[in-house]
């Protein structure tokens, strides 16, 4: 079961976790976490769970599909000292952070799908959401959503997204503790976010190649109003993602929506 006092027992000493604010209901996480953050001193380390949300949101304005009793939908607020630019190595931390939880805690092969989609078996089981409030040269704060499919059935999505959408359950059959699998996920997310804390921008960089799932194949980058095809090449040390376009030329791109095409 979801409940405070098992969540509270978990997070001793830890930056992400110094206050845990369970809901059973939230609108979004996200937006509960971005209104705490503006009214605290010191908001880092909060972290907002939700058992259901009624106004999930995932990137590019879409809606995250949020039931109750099943899933994970949780958000850490964060003030690394990195100037905002940078602000994207946050969330490819994040998605380290839940694949890694999710390999070592199901055993299943989860992969990332730039920037921060969690993908098994090429269907989406999670995804992350970071929202940022900046002044001129640094981060004001920072609200890291996590959204991950846990226990949920293949009826329990709706039509349209059903052929691209899978859970942990679906992929392994087995059902999952979600407080378990949280404290998996904010162990790592410490971790990962102490190495950037000092500095260690490779490290990140490098366990983001280690654990995805987009480099070395065809892609179609939506991006606004274009669309990029070509070879994911690599991340830089941003974490944008290079294109090798059928002319031989990079592109870099910074932002966007990624459909990783199937090889004939
Ligand atoms: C995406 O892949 O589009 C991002 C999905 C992020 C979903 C999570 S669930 C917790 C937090 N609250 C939200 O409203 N969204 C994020």
């Amino acid at each position: 079961m979801f409940t405070k006092e098992k969540i509270d027992a978990i997070f001793q000493g830890a930056i992400i976790g110094k206050e845990i604010i369970f809901l059973e209901t939230a609108t979004s996480t996200n937006d509960v976490a971005m209104e705490l953050a503006a009214q605290r001193e010191n908001p880092e380390g909060i972290v907002v769970i939700a058992d259901t949300q009624t106004k999930g949101r995932g990137r590019f304005g879409r809606t995250w599909i949020s039931p109750p009793g099943v899933n994970f939908y949780s958000t850490v607020i964060l003030r690394p000292s990195i100037p905002p630019h940078e602000a994207a190595l946050i969330t490819l931390m994040a998605a380290v952070a839940v694949v890694s939880a999710i390999r070592e805690f199901t055993g299943l092969k989860a992969g990332i799908k730039w920037p921060n989609d969690i993908l098994i078996n090429g269907k989406k089981t999670g995804g992350i959401l970071s929202e940022m409030k900046s002044a001129s040269d640094r981060i004001s704060y920072l609200a890291v959503g996590i959204g991950i499919n846990v226990n949920m059935s293949l009826n329990d999505f709706p039509d349209d997204i059903s052929a691209l959408s899978t859970s942990l359950k679906i992929e392994s059959g087995e059902i999952f503790d979600r407080v378990e699998l949280l404290e998996k996920i904010f162990a790592e997310l410490e971790r990962a976010y102490k190495i950037l804390l000092k500095g260690n921008k490779k490290a990140l960089i490098n366990d983001w190649i280690r654990l995805n799932c987009t480099l070395g194949s065809n892609v179609l980058v939506k991006n606004h109003d274009r669309i990029i095809s070509g070879i994911a090449e690599n991340i830089n040390d941003n974490g944008e993602l290079i294109i090798r376009l059928p002319s031989g030329e990079t592109e870099t791109v910074t932002a966007g929506d990624v459909t990783i095409l199937k090889d004939n």
